[in-house]
């Protein structure tokens, strides 16, 4: 690694040098900072949905233990990349840990003490990560404990660890804060709103903000798919309906939509599954002029810019951008200012 530092952190690409970190193929892992860089001590990986199922799928492909298997995978890529980056979903994460250094010329300097609790904001796509060992892979909640460190760019966002939740839980939430604070940019009052995948965990956040912007004139309709999930989006009590199907088969999913919005199409559309194949759903259910906000990173910019243009949909299309100011703060305040939601978060994730 050269030493004169990047603060987007070109300066660790391996392959190709120079690159900013997130394309590269490889990055320096090295947990020897520079001035301008900050060490994370790391116990917990919030593994993003897309990789985590695309990791778990193979692991059962491949017989014997899921949780085995998916380890020596997650050590494999982070040995050969030098970060959690997925090869097959271009996906990462974020992690949890404890400051361990910040370097001198780092932004934080002076302000962020070493021991304090901090979960990075920024994916584990692009965050230098070397893992000494896991100690577990946890099926339920998409996190991996683990011993190692990581290092954050001087660009690099970071949150501090909210005291009044339990850490695993913030950090489900910090993962896909960038949902529910797009949600509150787009969605007007009166608008008719649907949310794909409406059960998981940034559905369901998408599902409180929604409503709260929508108000009482507007409509929310949440797609969910295993009854488990359209219990949860159910239960919170909030949408004007609930219904179960599979955003994979369009024009189904279209027919179910169609029954529950009594043929009234979205104004806006949020897509928020881990699977890949539901990028028409998104478009056929949303009107002329409306918005598509798509949050998975399942999706295809091709599939959905060809298929859009294949049924002649003028739609406007918006690609979920992980990071929106303040975001870590309106997806928290969901947590607080909705009980049930909390009440739902809490039996998954602590
Ligand atoms: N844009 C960003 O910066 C960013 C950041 C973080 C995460 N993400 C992405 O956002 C997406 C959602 O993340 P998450 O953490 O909220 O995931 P999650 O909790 O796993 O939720 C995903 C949901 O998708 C549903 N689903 C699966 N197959 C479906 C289908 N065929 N039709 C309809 N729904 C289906 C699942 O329902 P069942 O469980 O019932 O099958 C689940 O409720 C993922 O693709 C993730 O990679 C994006």
């Amino acid at each position: 690694m050269t030493r004169r530092p990047c603060p987007y952190g070109s300066h660790r690409s391996l392959e190709p040098a120079g690159s900013l970190p997130q394309p590269a193929w490889r990055i320096d892992n090295c947990p020897d900072i520079a001035p301008n860089e900050l060490l994370i001590r790391v116990d917990t990986l919030n593994v993003d949905a897309a990789s985590f199922t695309q990791l778990e799928k193979a692991a059962e492909e491949k017989g014997g233990s899921v949780e085995d298997n998916m380890a020596a995978a997650i050590l494999d890529i982070v040995a050969r990349r030098g970060k959690l980056h997925n090869p097959v979903t271009g996906s990462g994460g974020m992690l949890l840990g404890t400051v361990e250094r910040v370097g001198p010329e780092h932004p934080a300097a002076g302000s962020l003490q070493p021991g304090i609790r901090i979960a990075t904001l920024v994916s584990l796509s692009l965050t230098p990560l070397k893992l000494e060992r896991i100690r577990q892979v946890n099926l339920d909640r998409d996190q991996v404990e683990v011993d190692g460190r990581a290092v954050l760019f001087a660009s690099g966002i970071y949150a501090p660890i909210p005291t009044d939740l339990p850490e695993t839980l913030a950090l489900a939430v910090l993962d896909v804060a960038g949902a529910p604070a797009q949600t509150a940019r787009l969605v007007r009052p009166g608008d008719s709103v649907l949310v794909i995948g409406a059960g998981g965990k940034s559905g369901l956040l998408c599902l409180h903000e929604a409503r709260k912007r929508a108000g009482v004139t507007g409509r929310l309709y949440a797609m969910a798919h295993s009854p488990a999930s359209v219990e949860r989006a159910a239960s919170l009590g909030i949408s004007d309906a609930v219904f179960a199907a599979g955003a994979d088969r369009p024009l189904e999913a279209l027919a179910a939509f169609h029954a529950v919005s009594g043929g009234e199409a979205a104004d806006v559309t949020i897509n928020c599954v881990n699977v890949p194949g539901t990028e028409m759903t998104s478009v056929l259910c949303t009107r002329e002029g409306g918005t598509v906000y798509f949050f998975s990173m399942a999706t295809s910019f091709t599939a959905a810019a060809l298929g859009a243009e294949g049924i002649g949909r003028d739609v406007n299309m918006i690609i979920g951008n992980g990071y929106a100011r303040g975001h870590d703060l309106i997806a928290l305040a969901c947590l607080r200012e909705n009980s049930r939601l909390k009440e739902i978060f809490e039996s998954w994730f602590v």
